[in-house]
């Protein structure tokens, strides 16, 4: 085992600095969202934050007292692009400065270029609809690429691709709202929600795949990858894999790697026939252009699911003829919490994406895999500064993964969402997955370590020193 496992932490743009227009950023989706009355669980709108954008250089303290190797965190592109069209230098000079104070305390970027939010005036042009709009993200990939990549060691195009594609771009019947409901007729035509959506998901997997040409005809050497979420589905028979789970599994994962990394480039054949005419097709040339462009694979993970062979209730159940029901694992994250403790979930999603031995489409063996996210919400029933049921979900799942490593599973780091309490979408502030807690009501924001902090940074310099024992002993 080589000792230069990633151990890093996460926050995502929006979600720690907001919408307030300093600099010269130009209003985003999210910001719109968050005027609508009701569509916030706490009523915050666009300027309250955790101030992100004033503080860094007290966080990147805080990201240097938790002794991780990589600090993930996403660029917002309406700061740095005006409208998501124009460069806007001073914006982007706040990354750069990001970017210089990490390195001084010598900490790596792993970036993120699209983390949910898009400048608003994409969206009312019909967001990743058009076509139009994979140039502008590779326009503002460019410049992010110009002025920090010598700072950034794994570029990531997409958080959670499949997630964004069904809430964040149009409204579709029993997933999470994340957008501001377009009418997609308007820019397709009378096409079936689902054809919008898989739309939205083709145009992004090649504004995905131009990205990564780009950045590699720049210099070969620089790493990207994309995130999907680890929607690792089980039967409900002794969580065993069956045709159904995998099934689920392949629609909410497999569906958005296999243009990219599965041998065939292309959706495969039983996706076809689920999604039938509402899957647009790949041309040569695209397949072409889509072929091999994943350095790294990313996964978000936070929980599995049990799945049953049934329709319904919701689109994508309906589509893929599954359903999925209640399951009984550790609500760790407290009584209302969508966060389950089952790490083994992740493991055999991690098994089922790259053992050699399995022959039917699910494997892609040679690709290094990062878990991009991972953590749990305070549990309200505990003091929220002994966070002990963090510890333990983030502990179950380093050790998992370690596990899995050893196993010859090619996982190369951990990422913990999230650096600090922060914008929980539409839940707003109440829900806190932070390792640091935010007193939101003071003026200055205040950071203040949850129990978790001084755990990670212990358990981090435990797996590093056993790691380097272990290499010194082979
Ligand atoms: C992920 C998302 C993060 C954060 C996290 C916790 O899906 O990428 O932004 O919200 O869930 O809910």
């Amino acid at each position: 085992m080589s000792s230069n496992f990633i151990w890093a932490v996460a926050t995502a743009a929006y979600q720690i600095e907001g919408g307030k227009d300093t600099d010269g950023r130009t209003p985003s989706m999210w910001d719109a969202i968050r005027e609508i009355p009701g569509r916030i669980k706490d009523g915050s709108t666009k300027d309250l934050s955790c101030d992100g954008r004033n503080k860094y250089r007290e966080d990147v303290q805080l990201i240097k007292s938790l002794g991780v190797t990589h600090y993930r965190f996403s660029i917002d592109w309406s700061r740095v692009m005006k409208n998501g069209k124009t460069r806007n230098p001073l914006g982007m000079e706040y990354y750069k400065d990001l970017c210089r104070e990490l390195k001084k305390e010598g900490i790596k970027c792993i970036v993120t270029l699209f983390h949910a939010d898009l400048p608003l005036d994409l969206y009312n042009e019909g967001s990743w609809l058009t076509e139009g709009i994979i140039d502008r993200f590779v326009e503002f990939s460019r410049y992010c690429y110009e002025e920090l990549n010598e700072y950034v060691s794994i570029w990531i195009t997409f958080n959670e691709i499949r997630m964004h594609a069904w809430a964040g771009v149009v409204k579709v019947e029993g997933e999470p709202f994340h957008s501001l409901d377009i009418d997609y007729k308007k820019f397709l035509g009378n096409v079936s929600v689902t054809r919008a959506v898989m739309v939205a998901s083709r145009n992004m997997l090649l504004a995905h795949a131009k990205v990564y040409r780009l950045f590699h005809e720049k210099d070969d050497s620089t790493r990207v990858g994309i995130i999907v979420g680890a929607h690792s589905c089980m039967d409900a028979e002794g969580e065993k894999i069956s045709a159904v789970s995998e099934r689920a599994t392949k629609s909410m994962v497999n569906l958005y790697l296999d243009p990219l990394i599965h041998p065939s480039n292309d959706w495969t054949e039983d996706m076809k026939e689920y999604l039938g005419t509402d899957l647009p097709p790949w041309s040569e040339d695209e397949k072409k252009l889509l072929k091999n462009t994943m350095d790294v694979l990313c996964l978000n993970y936070y929980r599995p699911h049990i799945v049953k062979e049934r329709k319904g209730p919701s689109l994508v159940e309906e589509l893929f003829n599954f359903t999925m029901v209640d399951d009984d694992w550790p609500k760790i994250g407290g009584e209302s919490s969508w966060v389950r403790l089952h790490p083994r979930g992740l493991i055999s999603l991690l098994e089922g994406l790259t053992k050699k031995e399995k022959e039917d489409g699910m494997k892609y063996p040679n690709v290094p895999i990062l878990i991009s996210e991972n953590g749990v919400n305070d549990d309200p029933s505990l003091d929220s500064l002994e966070d002990t049921n963090r510890i333990q979900y983030i502990e179950a799942h380093i050790d998992g993964i370690l596990e899995a490593r050893r196993s010859g599973i090619n996982v190369i780091g951990y990422t913990a969402w999230s650096l600090m309490d922060n914008l929980e979408w539409d839940d707003g502030f109440q829900v806190r997955f932070g390792l640091f807690h935010v007193d939101l009501k003071s003026e200055e924001k205040t950071r203040t370590p949850k129990m978790s902090v001084d755990w990670y940074r212990k358990k981090i310099e435990k797996e590093r020193r056993d790691e380097t024992m272990n290499k010194e002993v082979k």
